[in-house]
């Protein structure tokens, strides 16, 4: 494979499940949309992409997820009205969010799971390699783990995913990894190579305390491992399922990125989000952290 075929132009963001961890609040509304700070959630993750050099994003939706293609849509009647009213800046931001990217959407009829959703994306991706990125998943930060897995890819040309260490009590609810060193690399001791994927295992069982992130480069053969990938935990079709199958036929890396992750699906996840993107606000994050400071926890 010539390094000019592992560009990865694409990239799928599945934001098509229900959040059941965050109801009421997503109840009637996507998840994806929930604001952390002043942005919905998947605008992170969309902003992630453009940092990392992607040009496509293909956005898996469902039912009541309407507002997500809303919002990177253009918005004329917006856009012409704070323009009456001489607000440049905030016309200027309006149209970047619109124009920052290709957008494509395709519908998963059903959550039947997170491989399921990305097999939808098939027809859209073609034969060639992209990223995934969780649609409540967001990682602040200066460089992007999304950009750092692609530059494995592109040098090595197999699967790779992001990985981050978490305390050994929680192994249960994260995919967890086991893992041999990968041949030397620049990566050093950060690059690793799958040797299995366990969903969710008691930290008795688990086989190191290397969680899945949320961010995945993978070659379009993962779609013949979805595709032969038998509903699992949950009767979804589970994407650890399919990334296992791979890992045994193509091989498959692990990235320790630099950087942390928040799963903002989760309510305390969310919060925590929250505080840590409030605090770098160039607007008011020293007045934030002053008044946390004032809590007196
Ligand atoms: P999650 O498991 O976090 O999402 O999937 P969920 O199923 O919506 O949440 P809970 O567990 O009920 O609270 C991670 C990402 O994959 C998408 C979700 O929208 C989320 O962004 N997803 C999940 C799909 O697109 N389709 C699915 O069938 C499942």
């Amino acid at each position: 494979m010539t390094k000019k075929n592992r560009r990865v132009r694409k990239a799928v963001l599945p934001a098509a499940g229900l959040g059941t961890r965050f109801l009421p609040a997503t109840k009637a509304q996507p998840k994806e949309m929930l604001p952390v700070v002043d942005k919905p959630l998947i605008q992170y993750v969309v902003e992630e992409c453009l940092a990392s050099g992607i040009e496509n994003i293909i956005i898996v939706t469902g039912r009541g997820k309407n507002a997500i293609e809303d919002h990177f849509d253009s918005s004329p009647e917006l856009e012409r009205f704070l323009e009456s009213k001489g607000k440049t800046e905030q016309v200027e931001m309006v149209r970047s969010i619109s124009n920052m990217l290709n957008f494509s959407y395709t519908r998963q009829k059903e959550p039947l799971g997170l491989g399921h959703a990305v097999l939808t994306a098939r027809e859209l991706v073609g034969d060639e390699p992209f990223a995934v990125l969780l649609g409540d998943v967001i990682i602040p930060g200066p460089c992007p783990a999304t950009r750092q897995i692609m530059e494995v890819y592109e040098e090595i040309g197999i699967g790779t995913i992001a990985v981050e260490t978490v305390p050994t009590e929680r192994t249960n609810l994260y995919g967890i990894i086991d893992t041999q060193p990968a041949d030397q690399t620049r990566w050093g001791k950060r690059l690793l190579r799958i040797r299995n994927l366990v969903e969710k295992p008691k930290p008795a069982d688990a086989p190191s305390n290397l969680a899945v992130t949320g961010r995945y480069v993978l070659p379009p053969e993962i779609f013949d491992c979805l595709e032969r990938t038998p509903p699992g935990s949950g009767g979804e079709i589970q994407l650890t399922d399919g990334l296992r199958l791979l890992a045994q036929e193509q091989g498959l890396y692990a990235l320790e990125y630099e950087g942390q992750s928040y799963d903002a699906g989760d309510k305390l996840g969310f919060l925590k989000a929250t505080v840590e993107i409030a605090l770098q606000n160039s607007e008011f994050g020293e007045e934030f952290r002053a008044y946390l400071r004032e809590l007196k926890l």
